[in-house]
């Protein structure tokens, strides 16, 4: 008997059609016939159902189509949300990754909104810089008459606030679109403005006969309490990597689970929530004339941003207190410039004013979590998770400066010790099938997912091979987890391992310069299948292991520079060239 009793043809949306099949299509002839029964009583006795749902109309559903440009994975599950509410409204959506996306596809939509991320310094995320490209190029399609709207992802502490979301809006207006609702700039703690956002671009975007022809209720729901998925865990083990003779600290940092680690996978993150130097909090706030409010010390240590300073507060700054300084500094624009490589503590010294304690917190934004890629499988370390972190530390403006959660857990983070963290899975960097050749490029603390996948491989017996490219500056004090490493040369976990030490030269030796060196393999793996992995630093490293590759194309292959720029991009659209880059 077929499992798809109703038909297409039948007077339902397509959702409802197939949602139908499913229950009487598995249902036994007892199911059927009861069900038969029932309607044809139903009806002879003139009554009605209620219905869970609204009735539903014989209309088809309206489609709306949902692009997302993710790196992280925040605008992918605010699309996944939009998706739901955009369903639960009648609206069909179509859910599309920029890293897929065909400009054809918007020409067709009717309606479209896009969330998008802004990464590295105003840049797109890694996987969606191809699409992104061709939507600002000459080539882009016009868009004449598609209901759009954007929202965008950022961080206020970055100099490009929410570049990439704002200038797809304007694109697509420039492209003949018809902006229907306004574009909204998150900030980190995007949650509430974004569910507030998405139930008015539904609204904005649901045409008044849409499928279900009914009052709804559009209100925002933001997601659950964002501390709701936190775990605490306890710190088993917190140990420098480097030699005590290095000019670096990275701390190998072992979590455990009392009820069991969360369910990650190899190329997850966990998001680590972390508190502010007490010292930092006291010069801040005896700068600002509030040492003794212990209320405020406690909330500022715990849970707000006290160190960023954006250009979003120095305007707060300057009409909260009517700083005349402060209000010329933003006047003759120069405050842009004048915030890079300083911090709230700058702003309150060189610009002193009398200050209360909400004057304070208002320039200070929620704390939020940093991210750390996951060093360990959980095949190999059972109930533990492992993270490895380089502590930050630099000078500028004639202050030494420490980065918040590095530090936290460089200095005031022991064994033994609690800390609280999220999983932050990240579907985008996982291993292959058993069977592939993996190359995995990982300096630094880039090296960190690269232990996660050789555990993983190793307990797996997966029969692909496994190569490394890792760099730091020398070999005797900065060879993250060199033992692992050896170890697993030896027991065949890792096929073949490559090093660059910076420091080790008189001239700078890094990853691709190595990538450069063994280039003739290098083609034939990737040649043979094998898929490419990139960890670690975004602002250099990522981009010139890019270009490499492409080089290594044109000589290896004799390949025109555009030719092997192309034979980089089908990697990345065969979604063989992976980058978790930070
Ligand atoms: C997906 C993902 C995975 C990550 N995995 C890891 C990991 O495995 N290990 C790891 O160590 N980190 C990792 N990071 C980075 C990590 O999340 C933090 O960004 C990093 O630890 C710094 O955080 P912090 O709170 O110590 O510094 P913050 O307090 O956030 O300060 C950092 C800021 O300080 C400024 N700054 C830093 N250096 C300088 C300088 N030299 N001159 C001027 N300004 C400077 C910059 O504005 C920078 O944004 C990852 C990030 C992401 C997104
Ligand atoms: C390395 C890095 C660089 C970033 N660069 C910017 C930036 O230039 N401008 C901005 O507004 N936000 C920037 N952000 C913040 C992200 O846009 C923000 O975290 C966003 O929520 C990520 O969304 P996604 O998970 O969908 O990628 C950056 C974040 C990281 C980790």
């Amino acid at each position: 008997m077929s499992m798809s009793p109703i038909p297409k043809t039948a007077p339902f949306a397509e959702e409802e059609i197939d949602l139908l099949n499913r229950v009487v299509g598995t249902a036994s002839p007892v199911q059927r016939a009861w069900l038969a029964g029932f309607l044809a009583g139903l009806d002879a006795s003139g009554a009605t159902l209620v219905p869970a749902h609204p009735a539903a109309s014989a209309r088809p559903a309206e489609p709306l189509t949902i692009v997302y440009a993710s790196e992280s994975g925040n605008s992918e599950k605010l699309a996944g949300d939009l998706a739901k509410a955009a369903r639960k409204h009648g609206l069909k959506p179509a859910l599309i990754d920029m890293a897929d996306l065909e400009l054809s596809a918007l020409t067709a939509a009717k309606r479209l909104v896009v969330i998008a991320a802004t990464w590295g310094e105003g840049d797109a995320p890694a996987r969606a810089v191809r699409s992104y490209n061709e939507l600002m190029g000459e080539g882009a399609p016009r868009l004449d008459g598609v209901e759009f709207g954007v929202l965008a992802l950022g961080d206020t502490a970055y100099a490009e606030f929410c570049a990439v979301g704002r200038k797809i809006d304007e694109r697509l207006a420039a492209l003949g679109g018809k902006r229907v609702t306004g574009r909204v700039d998150c900030d980190l703690d995007f949650a509430e403005p974004a569910a507030r956002w998405i139930g008015d671009a539904v609204k904005a975007l649901t045409p008044p006969n849409a499928g279900r022809g009914i009052e709804v209720d559009f209100g925002a729901k933001p997601a659950a309490a964002p501390s709701a998925d936190r775990l605490e865990a306890e710190i088993t083990d917190h140990v420098d990597l480097n030699s005590s003779r290095s000019d670096k600290e990275t701390i190998h940092l072992a979590l455990s689970f009392e009820s069991g680690a969360p369910a990650y996978q190899p190329g997850d993150s966990l998001d680590l929530y972390p508190e502010n130097d007490p010292a930092y909090v006291d010069e801040l706030l005896k700068i600002a004339g509030l040492a003794g409010d212990e209320k405020l010390r406690a909330e500022f240590i715990k849970s707000r941003d006290v160190t960023t300073l954006s250009l979003k507060t120095v305007e707060t700054y300057a009409t909260s207190t009517g700083h005349q300084y402060v209000k010329s500094l933003l006047d003759d624009g120069q405050a842009r410039e004048w915030i890079s490589g300083r911090q709230l503590i700058d702003l309150i010294a060189t610009f002193p004013i009398a200050l209360d304690a909400d004057k304070l917190r208002a320039l200070t934004r929620p704390l939020a979590p940093r991210a750390y890629s996951i060093a360990s499988s959980r095949r190999e370390v059972g109930d533990e998770a492992h993270l490895l972190i380089s502590a930050v530390r630099y000078e500028s403006h004639g202050r030494a400066r420490k980065g918040v959660a590095s530090n936290y857990v460089a200095e005031r983070l022991k064994r033994g010790g609690n800390v609280r963290v999220k999983l932050k899975p990240n579907k985008h960097f996982a291993l292959p099938a058993a069977d592939k050749d993996m190359i995995m490029v990982g300096p630094g603390t880039g090296v960190a997912p690269f232990r996660a996948f050789v555990q993983e491989r190793r307990a797996t017996q997966a029969k692909g091979r496994n190569w490394l490219f890792f760099g730091d500056r020398t070999f005797t004090h900065d060879f993250l987890y060199q033992l692992d490493w050896q170890d697993a040369l030896k027991d065949g976990a890792l096929t073949r391992m490559d090093v660059a030490f910076s420091r080790d030269t008189p001239e700078k030796i890094y990853v691709q310069h190595k990538l450069w060196e063994r280039r003739a393999d290098l083609i034939q793996w990737l040649e043979g299948g094998a898929y490419f992995y990139v960890c670690g630093d975004a602002k250099a490293m990522a981009k010139d292991v890019r270009a490499a590759l492409v080089r290594a194309y044109t000589d290896v292959k004799g390949l025109s520079p555009e030719a092997a720029e192309q034979a980089v991009v089908t990697l990345e659209r065969e979604k063989r060239y992976l980058q978790d880059t930070y």
